[in-house]
């Protein structure tokens, strides 16, 4: 069902929610997702972004109660990934003489993706779009989320659609931030800029800063994926400056894998270290752990332990996921050590410093590693290393 944002605007998306990895298999979506889609009628009639291409009969019969897609005189595809840009191919069938918006490098990116002779135009930060009583204004939004990423605003009405940003991988029942349970929302919210947006920490934190120095009234702030922020919609603008800001709480997770208890033994040993410290942390076994859940607690978190055995002299390749997908995320202000059980070579704690160096987090101690199963000097130590640890990221 269409929803109305305000007169003449209405959301045309698709709610899925039975998706459960998304990217491929590469990010846990626990709550479904939504496909945001706007339509703008005003003396010109406006389609922002579209949706997934498995999900393009729902999304058109959303556009065609609010519309006669032959009528559109504009299509703006804010960013060409498949997840909005999947039913363009189907739009632009049915109003072959609408112009598609991009950003400049959308005019690499669409044709790239569909290879079709539609009537472009490329704008670039400023430009702006007469529509009759209001228009739109672009900016673009290079790696919000890839460098083809633009943000369009509506006059008038005062709504922001910045594509990816501000976004959620969550599947509700109502459509605005005022009908949702608020906890799972900001959790929602967390985890998708942990997971995807960390990277681009810097350039977030100065298109905030652009877009502020723009002075522009913002009622709404209508992204892509999840609900649209209508009360208070800056709060979340807010919360994007302080995740990006990259400023990690006196926090800790442990994450560790083991074949036959010995390195879970340790990391147990170090979690009572941690508590003795008075740290608050979560430890999880990575075999049956949730890459994107275990991501969002480091991304939180000022002190990361990494442990595995020695396997074949190398690491259990369950931990490999979450060690290549927090390096890819380049987090900043971490402080790490590892652990390990060996029982012939004992390469393991040496391998996960250097992931974790490889992460940018700063290893502070030198690995803990102890032949087969831990006695009782070797948890001990464990408990030490907690303790140690614990003091040190409550003093940083
Ligand atoms: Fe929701 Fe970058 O696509």
């Amino acid at each position: 069902m269409a929803v109305e944002l305000a007169p003449g605007v209405h959301w045309v998306g698709v709610v899925d929610w039975g998706i459960r990895r998304f990217h491929g298999h590469e990010l846990s979506t626990h709550r479904g997702t939504t496909y945001n889609a706007y339509v703008i009628r005003d003396e010109k009639t406006v389609l922002v972004d579209t949706a997934w291409g498995p999900r393009e009969q729902e999304f058109l019969a959303h556009l065609r109660s609010v519309v006669d897609p032959a009528t559109i005189d504009y299509v703006v595809a804010n960013h060409a990934e498949p997840d909005h840009s999947g039913s363009l191919p189907a739009v632009m069938r049915l109003c072959p003489r609408a112009t598609l918006i991009v950003s400049r490098a959308g005019a690499q990116s669409i044709p790239g993706h569909y290879h079709a002779s539609w009537n472009m135009r490329a704008v670039k930060t400023g430009d702006r779009l007469p529509l009759g009583r209001n228009a739109l204004v672009f900016v673009e939004a290079p790696l919000l989320h890839w460098p083809d990423s633009m943000f369009t605003y509506l006059t008038g009405h005062n709504i922001l659609m910045p594509n990816d940003a501000f976004g959620q991988h969550y599947a509700t029942a109502g459509r605005f931030n005022d009908e949702v349970d608020t906890g799972e929302l900001f959790a929602e919210a967390e985890k998708y800029y942990a997971n995807i947006l960390t990277p681009f920490s810097e350039r977030v934190l100065k298109k905030i800063e652009e877009l502020l120095a723009l002075n522009l009234p913002v009622d709404m702030i209508a992204p892509s994926h999840g609900v649209i922020w209508r009360r208070d919609p800056l709060q979340i603008v807010q919360r994007y400056q302080e995740w990006a800001a990259q400023r990690p709480a006196p926090r800790a997770v442990v994450v560790y894998d083991s074949m036959w208890g010995a390195t879970e033994r340790m990391a147990l040993a170090i979690s009572a270290g941690l508590a003795e410290a008075g740290v608050d942390h979560k430890v999880f076994h990575a075999a049956v752990s949730d890459v994107n859940d275990v991501t969002v607690e480091i991304f939180r978190a000022r002190l990361v332990l990494y442990g595995s055995p020695t396997h074949n002299g190398g690491l259990l390749s369950s931990i490999m996921p979450l060690i290549e997908h927090v390096k890819g995320l380049r987090m900043k202000n971490k402080i790490g050590a590892a652990f390990g059980s060996y029982g012939w070579s004992g390469e393991g704690p040496g391998l996960l410093e250097a992931h974790l160096r490889d992460s940018g987090i700063e290893v502070v101690r030198a690995g803990l590693r102890w032949k087969w199963q831990p006695a009782e000097d070797d948890l001990a130590a464990g408990r030490a290393l907690g303790r140690e640890l614990g003091a040190l990221v409550r003093e940083r």
